[in-house]
């Protein structure tokens, strides 16, 4: 027999804890440093509402009616639509961009859990600016360290799925989100009075558009064409995108999955407003913590992916009580990444253990290894590794020395190329695809059978956005990104 959640309670606090995560607090306040603040933060909100939430929907509705993992459930419900079975790619692709995924997530989660041990042995206290840049230069600089830790990350992860998605989530979740948000409460008290918060503000909810739309290099200066006129770039726009479904754990199946669990007798509109409006409450005090430590401190908004590490470390040095106070923060923060890393892996151990009859524990060991190994990408990738170095040393072998790499590409490393891919390219598509899926292929019957409890406005309204505003506006930043049309 198939479980199902105990009730629904239990299916919010699962989903919150998917959505929940590293995406909120150390993803969200780099991109938006990295892309200039204000209007990013509006577009990204814009695209939680227009695109996040109707697919939050769909993903729910096509779980709950497939009852399997992402793959077979495409595959029932297209058959069941008188479709084409192709539709269970979808599922496939969500696989691969999971484990992709999770491959650098788990690299960011350990150190997340290096953190907590740095916070709890008093290494941040009465820390200089230079003193925790050079806390974190020394630990993504040595790959062993990082290794382990990624190691440790995946090894918990493995075991809370191998025992199956019921045991520990719940529990967890249930301690875990409100002690995070009190937490993040506390700090964002502090950031009050640390001198940094007005600007931040402004920057946070002012919006400069030039900052968004234009070009910059890594100084942040604006970069020109040949007429000297600052050049139009979308990829700011892909980014907050790509970053709404990543931040909702949409577009490859983690919801899609967990709505398999759920039983018939809910309101899934309340549900996703639930767990869409938690979300983005978190990822907003995680900007007001951290960028007033920013500015107050002197930092660069645009530092990258290393921004939590460099702010908040100052914070706990200097506050009454930091060292509990940054030690309980990193804890919590790693519970959040777990829950969320637990989700990344469920749809490709569930098709093991559905389709290839494996045992669960043998499934789940086997793609914990696979993604452990993608992980080693990204542990060289934080000590400044790119794509050409490692390509380089991959043709040396084969005695192709003088090859030149000089295109940007391959200057990038691998945990950007990565991110890219997975964040801002394949759950954008997946979620499109689902989108269209739902409005258009399904019969209007199966669709309108899962929003029993909301067909009177809820479905009419969610019905139109699925069929035209999502699949539309996903497809303009499409369009405009490649260039075959541009507004
Ligand atoms: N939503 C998670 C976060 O914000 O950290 C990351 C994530 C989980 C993305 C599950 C995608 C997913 F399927």
């Amino acid at each position: 027999m198939r479980h199902e959640w105990s009730n629904r309670l239990t299916f919010i606090l699962a989903a919150v804890g998917s959505a929940v995560g590293l995406g909120n607090i150390w993803k969200f306040p780099y991109i938006t440093g990295e892309y200039g603040g204000g209007v990013f933060i509006f577009a990204y909100l814009i695209c939680i509402c227009l695109i996040g939430l109707p697919i939050m929907l769909a993903e729910i509705a096509l779980g709950r009616r497939g009852k399997q993992s992402p793959v077979n459930t495409m595959l029932q419900l297209s058959l069941e639509a008188g479709s084409h079975p192709s539709w269970s790619l979808l599922g496939w692709s969500g696989m691969a961009a999971g484990c992709l995924i999770l491959s650098y997530y788990s690299v960011i989660a350990g150190e997340v859990m290096a953190y907590s041990f740095r916070a709890g042995s008093g290494m941040f206290n009465q820390q200089t600016v230079d003193g925790v840049k050079g806390i974190l230069t020394t630990l993504v600089s040595d790959p062993e360290k990082l290794l382990a830790w990624h190691t440790l990350f995946m090894g918990v992860t493995v075991i809370a799925v191998a025992k199956g998605v019921r045991g520990g989530i719940e529990k967890t979740i249930s301690f875990v989100m409100p002690a995070l948000f009190v937490l993040l409460v506390v700090l964002v008290f502090y950031a009050m009075n640390s001198g940094g918060f007005e600007q931040a503000i402004d920057f946070m909810f002012t919006p400069d558009a030039d900052k968004f739309f234009y070009a910059r290099d890594q100084l942040g200066q604006y970069l020109m064409d040949a007429e000297g006129e600052k050049i139009f770039t979308w990829k700011p726009m892909m980014v907050a995108m790509g970053h709404a479904f990543f931040t909702l754990s949409l577009g490859m199946g983690a919801i899609m999955m967990y709505g398999s669990y759920l039983n018939r007798y809910v309101s899934i509109g309340q549900m996703a407003l639930i767990i869409v409006s938690l979300d983005t409450v978190v990822a907003l005090l995680a900007g007001l913590a951290i960028f007033p430590l920013v500015f107050a401190n002197g930092l660069d908004p645009a530092a990258g992916p290393g921004l939590i590490f460099e702010s908040l470390p100052i914070a706990f040095g200097n506050m009454a009580g930091g060292r509990l106070i940054g030690t309980l923060f990193f804890v919590l923060l790693f519970f959040a990444a777990w829950t969320s890393a637990i989700s990344l892996m469920e749809p490709t151990v569930a098709w093991l253990t559905e389709s290839k009859k494996m045992h669960r524990v043998k499934a789940t060991v086997w793609t914990g290894t696979v993604i452990w190994f993608i992980g080693l990408a990204s542990i060289f990738s934080f000590s400044g590794t790119t794509l050409g170095d490692i390509l380089r040393i991959l043709f040396s072998w084969f005695g192709l020395e003088y090859l030149e790499l000089n295109h940007w590409f391959f200057k990038q490393s691998l945990f950007i190329i990565i991110d890219f891919l997975t964040a801002s390219i394949m759950l954008p598509v997946g979620g499109l695809l689902i989108a269209i899926f739902a409005g258009w292929v399904m019969e209007r019957d199966s669709t309108e059978r899962e929003f029993s409890f909301n067909n009177r406005y809820v479905y009419p309204v969610w019905s139109v956005m699925v069929r035209y505003v999502t699949p539309f506006l996903v497809f303009i930043v499409f369009l405009n990104i490649s260039g075959i049309f541009k507004f």
